[in-house]
């Protein structure tokens, strides 16, 4: 679905025009479609409706509270990696027990915090882990409730930086350690072993290696079985690609296709924590030309957006569309753009084809939405971009842009 489109030569998002947002607001500015959001997680929701299932999006990948609300109206549940998100999840309303909270990294506060709140499930990574988060519950009184998180050691045919489940990887555990842990757990009134968990990689472009995971855990899910180990719901993570350029991904009705077939009438619970294809085409970074800038090598559109704002081109030589505000019928020229950060990897776009857009005009970064303002950060002493939400022909501001007094909040000189 693509919520941004041009209507009399203005790029829109849903019925507001980009640059009216661009001229209140001020750019760079992050702009998500409510419409956009809202239709990729129902769509993602339906494609399941054959099975019991628990869709929790991914909090990291775009983490707005106003966002995170919509989730929670949806009755929908959340995928954390951290305080800071079971924090923002709560918030916004998601009730904790459709929580849960993976990562290789849990520090015993935030074991502790996230018991204390009530969450679904921990997506515990390493023997250590669960001998800590086993102590902490009994400090507590309480039983943590374990999924898990099993390393199938498949190739998800993705970015290396983004490959979670290939054996070299730092995250869960060999099939083989992971059916001692389930044994150990259930020896340990302090922790319930109810779940098991899997996240192979992000942007997955085909269903195969999501279904050669599942066939992985449930082999292991009937040794288990075998061993009186009754495991109610199987978490298959998230991952599923969006188009960014050329690529074609499964949609997800196929994705869920392939997967309620290779569960074959598994008596559990299907937990999934899609982000990248909820929020990734539902967002926009809008951004001003500050400078065309020829050089005898190059042409340079300096833009006052920059590598603090979306990384993802400069970290993994990621593909973003890139598109004029206001349409034309200019013939395109070769550019790279580039922002105001001082250094060379620095980019939006390399050697792309742009109608040209003098200063001042307004250029849209489509995809956007997921992974965008997460990973933006204050280097060079650049605030934050303004996050805005658009339903139907109005708009929000939902993150104020950083201000200076931002930038030095808690510093002493
Ligand atoms: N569940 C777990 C445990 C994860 O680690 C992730 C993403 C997800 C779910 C959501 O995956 P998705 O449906 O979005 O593929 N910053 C990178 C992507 C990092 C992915 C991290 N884990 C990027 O910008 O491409």
């Amino acid at each position: 679905m693509d919520h941004f489109v041009y209507k009399d030569s203005e790029l829109y998002a849903e019925g507001v025009p980009l640059s009216r947002i661009a001229r209140e607001v001020g750019t760079p500015v992050y702009v998500y479609g409510s419409a956009a959001f809202e239709g990729h997680l129902l769509a993602f929701d339906a494609a399941f409706s054959r099975v019991p299932h628990l869709v929790c999006y991914s909090v990291k990948v775009a983490s707005n509270l106003a966002l995170l609300a919509k989730v929670a109206k949806l009755s929908l549940g959340a995928d954390i990696v951290s305080g800071g998100e079971l924090f923002r999840a709560l918030t916004a309303g998601i009730p904790a027990s459709k929580i849960v909270y993976s990562g290789v990294g849990k520090t015993a506060a935030e074991m502790a915090e996230a018991l204390d709140a009530g969450i679904l499930a921990f997506n515990v990574e390493s023997a250590p882990e669960l001998d800590l988060l086993s102590q902490i519950a009994k400090d507590r009184g309480r039983q943590a409730p374990v999924a898990f998180r099993v390393n199938p050691d498949v190739d998800p045919g993705t970015h290396p930086y983004v490959a979670t489940g290939l054996k070299e990887s730092k995250f869960g555990v060999p099939v083989e350690e992971a059916f001692a842990l389930y044994l150990r757990a259930k020896d340990d009134p302090n922790v319930n072993p109810m779940g098991m968990d899997c996240h192979i990689g992000s942007q997955l472009t085909s269903v195969t290696p999501f279904a050669d995971a599942l066939s992985r855990l449930k082999a292991l899910l009937a040794r288990l079985r075998e061993a009186g180990l009754a495991i109610s719901h199987l978490d298959l993570g998230g991952g599923l690609g969006i188009r960014y350029d050329q690529e074609t991904p499964p949609s997800p009705a196929e994705y869920a296709q392939t997967i309620v077939e290779g569960l074959a009438g598994e008596p559990v619970t299907l937990i999934l924590e899609p982000g990248r294809v909820v929020a990734g085409n539902a967002g926009v970074l809008v951004v001003s030309v500050l400078y065309d800038k020829l050089t005898p090598e190059r042409r340079f559109l300096v833009t006052d957006g920059a590598m603090n704002d979306l990384i993802r081109p400069s970290l993994y030589g990621s593909h973003h569309s890139i598109v004029p505000v206001a349409q034309t019928s200019a013939e395109p020229v070769k550019v790279n753009v580039v922002g105001p950060v001082c250094e060379s990897g620095d980019f939006l776009a390399k050697d792309r084809l742009l109608p040209p857009v003098p200063a001042g005009g307004l250029l849209a970064v489509k995809s956007a939405g997921a992974y965008g303002f997460t990973m933006s950060s204050n280097y060079n002493a650049r605030p934050r971009a303004a996050e805005v939400l658009v339903e139907g022909d109005a708009y929000r501001v939902v993150r104020a842009r950083e201000t200076r007094q931002d930038l030095i909040r808690g510093e002493t000189p």
